[in-house]
């Protein structure tokens, strides 16, 4: 089968492009390497087919979706507070960018698409644990761009013979997880804080909790998504909040390091709670996940010691 991996040399992208690979399957991966890197894919670059062009731009995605079979999108502007900032051009890349895919499958003979959507969409909503007939509420460009991205794809499946499936990850984490960027997730800003000897910066008070996925799950919960029936929107996540606090004592305990954080102001559009069920998706396709949050953080900072 030929699968297209948008966003393939990106953190969660490239892991499913090693899955894929490895089960055989012929592989094309479409990036703009503006957040991905090829080193990602350097296991497996001589049997990929990797074009480095932009999901937003129209004129090749037509020629890239000839032959393909299923599509992975992941590629997207993957940053809240970017999306605050720049909420045009993450538009641009976040929904127009979707829109293009999905126009792209329709004219080609693509039988299912499983995107990449987000916790995000929830918002504030304080019910836990959050479920998928919750009513969203989107706080930022970033979430509203997912959601009317789920909606799109909904659509385009009950209009036109593609099945889809959107997956709402929760905080996903794990090698090759962006790393430098002010824009850094939480796990590998304090990895690379608590590796260099200094304090990692915690924004707001250490009490927010998160609903930490190990990468793993989630290329299993995307190939469990595309080989089943699985259609609609699902939660990928661990049914487990973990305040910011007791994630670092976990890493202090990996690292024997004494984890000493600096509290700064919350960042605008961040979200105070989250944790989510994950039964919808379990029902549908059987997923769960194995990996614990401990055995999940050992892992990476075996691969930021690494690099
Ligand atoms: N990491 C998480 O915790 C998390 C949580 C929820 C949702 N997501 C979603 O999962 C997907 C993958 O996220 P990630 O963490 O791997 O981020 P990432 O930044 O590592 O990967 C995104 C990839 O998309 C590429 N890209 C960006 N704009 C593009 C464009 N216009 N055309 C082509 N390629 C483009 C980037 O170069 C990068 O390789 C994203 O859609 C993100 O919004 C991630």
């Amino acid at each position: 089968m030929h699968y297209l991996v948008t966003g393939g040399a990106g953190f969660i992208g490239s892991h499913i492009v090693d899955a894929l690979v490895e089960k055989g399957h012929s592989v094309t991966v479409l990036d703009d390497l503006s957040a991905g890197n090829v080193k990602n894919l350097s296991e497996n670059i001589d049997k990929i087919n990797l074009i480095q062009k932009s999901i937003t731009d129209k004129d090749v995605l037509p020629e890239v979706c000839r032959d393909v079979d299923f599509i992975f999108h992941e590629a997207a502007i993957a940053s809240v507070p970017f999306s605050v900032e720049n909420p045009s051009v993450s538009h641009e890349a976040n929904l127009t960018g979707t829109l293009n895919i999905l126009e792209a499958a329709r004219k080609s003979d693509v039988k299912k698409i499983v995107m990449a959507s987000s916790a995000a969409i929830y918002g504030n909503n304080t019910e836990m644990p959050k479920t998928e007939d919750m009513p969203a509420e989107p706080m930022s460009p970033y979430a509203v761009q997912k959601l009317s991205s789920e909606y799109y794809g909904n659509v385009y499946s009950d209009l036109y013979s593609i099945d889809f499936a959107a997956l709402r990850y929760f905080n996903v984490f794990g090698p090759r997880q962006l790393l430098g960027s002010s824009y850094a997730a939480a796990i590998p800003a304090f990895i690379n804080a608590i590796i260099k000897g200094q304090q990692p910066v915690v924004f707001g008070d250490g009490n927010q909790t998160r609903d930490f996925v190990y990468i793993k799950d989630i290329v299993s919960a995307n190939l469990k998504a595309m080989e089943s029936n699985a259609k609609g929107v699902f939660n990928v996540s661990c049914n487990k909040g973990t305040s910011l606090k007791e994630l670092l004592e976990i890493m202090g305990e990996i690292s024997g390091v004494k984890v000493r954080p600096i509290y700064s102001k919350p960042r605008p559009g961040d979200v105070r709670y989250s944790y989510a069920d994950y039964s919808k998706f379990s029902d549908a396709c059987g997923w769960k996940p194995k990996v614990s949050l401990k055995d999940g953080l050992l892992e990476t900072f075996d691969f930021f010691k690494s690099l």
